[in-house]
Protein backbone atom coordinates (compact mmCIF):
# COMPACT_ATOMS: atom_id res chain seq x y z
CA UNK A 1 0.00 0.00 0.00
CA UNK A 2 2.91 2.18 1.00
CA UNK A 3 4.46 1.48 -2.25
CA UNK A 4 1.27 2.30 -4.36
CA UNK A 5 0.98 5.95 -2.82
CA UNK A 6 4.95 6.69 -3.71
CA UNK A 7 4.23 5.59 -7.36
CA UNK A 8 1.19 7.52 -7.21
CA UNK A 9 2.93 10.62 -5.85
CA UNK A 10 5.64 9.90 -8.10
CA UNK A 11 3.86 9.70 -10.95
CA UNK A 12 1.87 12.93 -10.08
CA UNK A 13 5.00 14.78 -9.71
CA UNK A 14 6.54 13.86 -12.90
CA UNK A 15 2.94 15.34 -14.45
CA UNK A 16 3.58 18.73 -12.86
CA UNK A 17 7.31 18.56 -13.61
CA UNK A 18 8.17 22.06 -15.65
CA UNK A 19 8.64 21.20 -19.61
CA UNK A 20 12.52 21.24 -20.84
CA UNK A 21 12.12 23.74 -23.53
CA UNK A 22 10.04 26.90 -22.07
CA UNK A 23 7.80 28.33 -25.17
CA UNK A 24 9.09 31.94 -25.64
CA UNK A 25 8.61 34.79 -28.23
CA UNK A 26 11.71 36.68 -29.24
CA UNK A 27 9.88 40.14 -29.27
CA UNK A 28 7.93 42.51 -27.70
CA UNK A 29 5.74 45.02 -28.83
CA UNK A 30 6.01 48.90 -28.16
CA UNK A 31 2.73 51.08 -29.50
CA UNK A 32 1.49 54.54 -28.45
CA UNK A 33 5.41 55.79 -27.77
CA UNK A 34 5.90 59.48 -27.41
CA UNK A 35 7.99 61.55 -25.72
CA UNK A 36 8.75 65.36 -25.03
CA UNK A 37 12.09 67.08 -24.10
CA UNK A 38 9.75 68.13 -20.91
CA UNK A 39 10.73 65.65 -19.99
CA UNK A 40 8.15 62.64 -19.99
CA UNK A 41 7.93 59.29 -22.19
CA UNK A 42 4.86 57.37 -22.77
CA UNK A 43 4.01 54.01 -24.12
CA UNK A 44 2.89 50.32 -23.63
CA UNK A 45 4.51 47.35 -23.78
CA UNK A 46 2.96 44.19 -24.88
CA UNK A 47 5.03 40.94 -24.03
CA UNK A 48 3.50 37.25 -25.30
CA UNK A 49 5.31 35.60 -22.75
CA UNK A 50 3.19 37.11 -20.01
CA UNK A 51 -0.35 37.76 -21.04
CA UNK A 52 -0.73 38.03 -17.75
CA UNK A 53 0.44 41.39 -16.73
CA UNK A 54 0.83 42.33 -20.23
CA UNK A 55 -0.01 45.27 -21.99
CA UNK A 56 1.32 47.87 -19.31
CA UNK A 57 1.50 51.38 -19.35
CA UNK A 58 4.74 52.79 -18.86
CA UNK A 59 5.40 56.21 -17.74
CA UNK A 60 8.47 57.98 -17.39
CA UNK A 61 9.37 61.46 -15.90
CA UNK A 62 12.93 62.48 -15.98
CA UNK A 63 15.39 65.71 -16.00
CA UNK A 64 16.14 65.87 -19.71
CA UNK A 65 20.02 66.27 -20.05
CA UNK A 66 19.96 63.39 -16.95
CA UNK A 67 19.69 60.10 -16.53
CA UNK A 68 16.02 58.43 -15.13
CA UNK A 69 16.04 57.20 -11.70
CA UNK A 70 17.68 53.82 -11.62
CA UNK A 71 14.42 52.12 -10.72
CA UNK A 72 12.15 53.54 -13.70
CA UNK A 73 9.89 50.81 -14.25
CA UNK A 74 6.71 50.46 -16.13
CA UNK A 75 3.18 50.21 -14.29
CA UNK A 76 3.18 46.46 -13.92
CA UNK A 77 6.81 46.98 -12.38
CA UNK A 78 8.00 44.39 -14.35
CA UNK A 79 10.00 46.15 -16.75
CA UNK A 80 12.92 48.21 -16.42
CA UNK A 81 13.30 51.76 -18.59
CA UNK A 82 16.90 52.48 -19.35
CA UNK A 83 18.54 54.57 -21.28
CA UNK A 84 21.71 52.42 -21.72
CA UNK A 85 24.21 55.22 -23.13
CA UNK A 86 23.64 57.59 -20.46
CA UNK A 87 21.68 61.46 -21.17
CA UNK A 88 19.76 61.19 -24.00
CA UNK A 89 18.49 63.42 -27.35
CA UNK A 90 15.53 62.69 -28.35
CA UNK A 91 16.56 62.85 -31.44
CA UNK A 92 18.70 59.88 -31.28
CA UNK A 93 18.74 57.83 -28.39
CA UNK A 94 18.93 54.10 -27.07
CA UNK A 95 15.96 52.72 -25.16
CA UNK A 96 16.21 49.46 -23.19
CA UNK A 97 13.70 47.95 -21.28
CA UNK A 98 14.34 44.50 -18.67
CA UNK A 99 12.20 42.14 -17.21
CA UNK A 100 12.69 42.56 -13.91
CA UNK A 101 11.01 39.08 -12.90
CA UNK A 102 9.63 35.83 -14.54
CA UNK A 103 10.57 32.37 -15.79
CA UNK A 104 11.36 34.52 -19.24
CA UNK A 105 14.05 36.70 -18.77
CA UNK A 106 14.11 39.54 -21.59
CA UNK A 107 16.60 42.45 -21.74
CA UNK A 108 16.87 44.24 -25.00
CA UNK A 109 17.46 47.68 -26.99
CA UNK A 110 16.71 49.52 -29.31
CA UNK A 111 18.02 52.94 -31.46
CA UNK A 112 15.07 55.58 -32.31
CA UNK A 113 16.82 57.90 -34.82
CA UNK A 114 14.57 60.89 -35.92
CA UNK A 115 16.76 61.34 -38.65
CA UNK A 116 18.09 64.48 -37.30
CA UNK A 117 21.32 63.96 -38.57
CA UNK A 118 20.72 61.59 -41.99
CA UNK A 119 21.09 58.48 -40.82
CA UNK A 120 17.57 57.34 -40.88
CA UNK A 121 15.46 58.39 -43.97
CA UNK A 122 11.99 57.00 -43.19
CA UNK A 123 12.17 56.81 -40.24
CA UNK A 124 8.81 55.95 -37.92
CA UNK A 125 10.46 58.09 -34.98
CA UNK A 126 9.30 62.15 -36.18
CA UNK A 127 10.07 64.36 -34.13
CA UNK A 128 9.24 68.67 -34.01
CA UNK A 129 10.31 71.38 -31.79
CA UNK A 130 7.41 73.93 -30.54
CA UNK A 131 7.73 77.73 -30.59
CA UNK A 132 9.35 77.44 -27.10
CA UNK A 133 11.67 74.92 -27.69
CA UNK A 134 10.29 72.08 -26.41
CA UNK A 135 10.82 68.55 -28.63
CA UNK A 136 7.69 66.24 -29.10
CA UNK A 137 8.68 62.86 -30.34
CA UNK A 138 6.40 60.05 -31.20
CA UNK A 139 6.12 56.91 -33.14
CA UNK A 140 4.14 55.90 -36.07
CA UNK A 141 2.85 52.30 -35.38
CA UNK A 142 4.17 49.80 -33.19
CA UNK A 143 7.95 48.97 -32.54
CA UNK A 144 8.95 45.15 -32.07
CA UNK A 145 12.05 44.83 -29.39
CA UNK A 146 14.34 41.97 -29.52
CA UNK A 147 14.62 40.18 -25.79
C1 LIG B 1 0.28 54.30 -14.86
O1 LIG B 1 0.84 55.06 -13.81
C2 LIG B 1 0.72 56.46 -13.99
C3 LIG B 1 1.51 57.13 -12.90
O2 LIG B 1 1.19 56.61 -11.65
C4 LIG B 1 -0.75 56.85 -14.00
O3 LIG B 1 -0.89 58.22 -14.20
C5 LIG B 1 -1.45 56.08 -15.12
O4 LIG B 1 -2.84 56.35 -15.08
C6 LIG B 1 -1.21 54.59 -14.99
N1 LIG B 1 -1.78 53.93 -16.14
C7 LIG B 1 -2.63 52.92 -16.04
C8 LIG B 1 -3.15 52.36 -17.33
O5 LIG B 1 -3.00 52.46 -14.97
Amino acid sequence: MKLTIASLILAATSVFAAPSGVKRDSSIQISDFRATSGASMHFVVTDSNYPDDTPTDCNLIWQYGESPNKNARCNNSQYYIRFPNGPIDLNRFTLELERVSGDVPEKGQVLLSSNANGEAPGTKWNCHKNEAGILFCSYDGVLEMQV
